[in-house]
């Protein structure tokens, strides 16, 4: 038995899980299921990785803090994962103690070694926000061509380029002129480890040639180039114990999060930590997309490895989803989110489709809609539940037969299949796994085709026959669903319990021994045609949730308001006349604590005359809000003694009372002491 532990890549927590995502996490769970399946114990670990500017910028465009955004995700993306039946033992995150821990130990491994540097790093620095801006967060014109609104990086023409080669550079975040700034940053020296990488990438064994081949091409050919890893404050993250006001950069701790989380996972069952992290008992795999190949087979290895830790055994690499042949788009409705196709489609439909694509080599692959609708339809309905929906009924009281009867060796190919299908899960080749599979069913339809239970079922003289083509093509099902089952986990659970088993207990080797003369018990539906009306719906969704929303202001003149408050009798103009109605600025605000409703204003006319306010507006106004604030008064108001002082006057506002509190402000040009006519 091998102990594995399996990561995929932490999603990021600005954002929800989508198709592009599922690629891998159902990838994994296909795999961590097959392993045990195989009898292997196999431990699935991921985490939220919740840290970077890009966190930050977003909880504070939504007035909240970073904490209680990655919060509100996590709940997202385990309500997501679970509608995928992808399952983890434990999801953590990068933003725990456990992590920090960690981290810190690393760290300090790698100052051990000798392999951090300080260094001075130009950037540009937004006034406006306070902040560094990282590449993305700039756009300007391309030095190179002169193409306007590119980003800091990279422009549409090819060129790449440094944030402050950029002509006119814009500040995504507040709109305003960059500036340069420097700040000491943290290297880490990795072309110190080059001979230990060049061994490791090179060995066969830890990677797909394809990804050995690139980064021998595209890496370890030059000197390594030091990396990176601290971002000076403001960062959301965790600030780097011996370098105060500098924070480890995302990248870092986000890889840690793999061991950080599964010793959040240890605490919480009492497993042994060193035994899967720092011991020969147990294989290391990741699996990631392609885009973060460096991160994972360049500076992961040199930390593990200087730290010591386990290395991965193997990092899985996969390529990027289509959809239709393009990349997933938004105003096409391809950007599907899990939670979107959960509401409109089985989930085993693109776990069933995921697999049929997967073969374990680095291509894209593309996720055709009306193709998964055939395969689907041909594969999962016609061929392998049409196994159980055409024959269960008729030995529901019969059970199975004693004797499992002659079937020209359809069971024991099936069950000479189980190697190679083994194999095909290890190697992360799905598709094959699918063929094999589909190959057992196309012998088995034929036999229920050739004789026809539905016939047999009419006559009593065949009661014994039709007992036994349904426990051919049942048991033939079964193997099917056994085999599948890592792909089909919730078919799998609906199978044991029609055939009276527990599917849970179930090993690679069950699909050697026929079930006899057990129960049959109620057949239940077990799977609904793909219908593309569902499909439909589901990209008409998607496409009105990224709709761009209408920028035309939003009126309620539904006269509401004004029957909320009708209206006065008449008043003269000398009725007017008597109420003195003045601009003024508000240079004095505090809350009345012992007051639930009023806030204490000192409202300025202008020179030395000034007015002591008791005003009813605190449900809807924070007084630093006010503060400087231009506003309506009636100057001339009979003065009122309050339980908290002198009340001289009234500001004007509009709204019923509560927060419905909207104050007046005159137009620009107006000053102190103007009166309103
Ligand atoms: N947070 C980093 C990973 C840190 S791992 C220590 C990250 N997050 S992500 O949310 O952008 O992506 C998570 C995984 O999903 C990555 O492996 C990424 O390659 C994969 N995919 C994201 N979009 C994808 C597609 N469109 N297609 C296939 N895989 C995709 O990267
Ligand atoms: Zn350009």
């Amino acid at each position: 038995m091998r102990n594995i532990l399996v990561t995929s890549a932490l999603p990021y927590a600005n954002g929800p899980i989508h198709i592009g995502h599922l690629v891998e996490y159902i990838q994994t769970d296909i795999w961590a299921r097959a392993q045990r399946l195989r009898g292997n114990r196999c431990l699935y670990i991921c985490a939220d990785d919740t840290h970077g500017t890009a966190i930050m910028i977003r909880a504070a465009a939504e007035g909240r803090t970073p904490e209680a955004l990655i919060a509100d995700v996590r709940e997202q993306h385990l309500a997501a994962f679970s509608e995928m039946d992808v399952h983890f033992d434990h999801f953590g995150s990068t933003n725990s103690s456990e992590n920090f821990a960690i981290c810190s130990e690393i760290w300090a491994s790698l100052r051990k070694a000798g392999l951090v540097r300080e260094k001075k790093v130009s950037q540009l620095y937004d006034t406006q926000v306070g902040t560094f801006l990282a590449d993305r967060f700039v756009r300007g014109t391309c030095p190179k061509c002169g193409k306007p609104d590119q980003y800091g990086d990279s422009c549409d023409c090819g060129a790449t380029y440094s944030p402050a080669d950029l002509i006119h550079p814009v500040s995504a975040l507040s709109g305003t002129t960059p500036e340069l700034r420097e700040a000491q940053h943290l290297f880490v020296e990795i072309e110190q480890l080059h001979d230990f990488l060049n061994a490791w990438t090179q060995s066969g064994n830890h990677l797909q040639p394809e990804i050995a081949n690139y980064l021998a091409g595209h890496f370890l050919g030059d000197k390594l180039h030091d990396w990176d890893i601290s971002r000076p404050a403001p960062y959301f993250g965790f600030e780097i114990p011996d370098s105060p006001g500098n924070y480890w950069y995302v990248w870092f701790d986000a890889p840690i999060g793999y061991i950080g989380s599964t010793l959040e996972y240890c605490k919480r069952t009492g497993e042994d930590f060193d035994r899967l992290w720092r011991s020969d008992a147990t294989e290391i795999h990741h699996f990631i997309g392609k885009d973060i190949t460096y991160f994972h087979t360049l500076f992961w290895p040199c930390m593990l490895k200087t730290a010591g830790f386990n290395l991965p055994t193997r990092v899985h690499i996969h390529g990027f989803l289509t959809v239709n042949g393009e990349k997933m788009s938004k105003s096409k409705g391809t950007f599907i989110k899990a939670e979107t196709f959960a509401k409109h489609l089985d989930s085993a439909y693109l776990r069933y489709y995921y697999a049929s694509k997967l073969t374990g080599r680095v291509d894209d692959l593309d996720l055709n809609l009306v193709d998964m609708t055939q395969k689907v339809n041909a594969d999962l309905v016609g061929n392998l539940v049409n196994l159980a929906s055409r024959t269960a009924k008729f030995v529901r009281d019969l059970g199975l037969s004693v004797e499992y009867p002659q079937d020209d060796g359809m069971f024991a190919y099936g069950a000479g299949l189980a190697d190679e299908i083994a194999e095909a899960y290890e190697h992360c080749d799905f598709a094959k796994v699918t063929r094999l599979v589909m190959s057992i069913g196309d012998r088995a339809n034929k036999l229920i085709e050739d004789t026809a239970p539905w016939t047999l079922r009419k006559d009593p003289a065949k009661k014994q026959q039709l007992q036994d083509v349904c426990t051919i093509a049942l048991n033939l099902y079964r193997q099917m669903v056994i085999y599948l089952s890592p792909i089909l986990p919730r078919l799998a659970v609906q199978t044991g319990e029609l055939l009276d088993e527990d599917a849970k207990q179930w090993t690679l080797d069950d699909v050697k021994t026929p079930l006899r003369g057990t129960k049959v018990n109620e057949f239940k539906h077990l799977m609904q045609r793909m219908d593309t009306k569902n499909i439909d719906a589901m990209i008409e969704e998607t496409r009105a949730e990224n709709a761009p929303v209408e920028s035309k202001p939003q009126w309620n003149d539904s006269g509401d308001a004004l029957a909320a408050e009708p209206m006065e009798g008449i008043c003269t103009i000398d009725d007017f006349g008597k109420v003195d109605l003045r601009v003024a600025r508000i240079v004095m605000a505090e809350d009345v604590p012992e007051a639930k409703k009023l806030l204490h204003l000192t409202l300025s006319l202008g020179g030395e005359k000034t007015l002591n306010v008791f005003a009813g507006i605190k449900a809807a106004y924070k007084p630093e809000d006010l503060l400087g604030r231009l506003v309506i008064c009636v100057a001339n108001l009979q003065p009122r003694q309050m339980k908290f002082g002198l009340s001289e006057g009234m500001i004007c506002a509009a709204g019923g009372g509560g927060k419905d509190v909207f104050l007046l402000t005159p137009d620009k040009g107006a000053v102190p002491g103007h009166r309103v006519h």
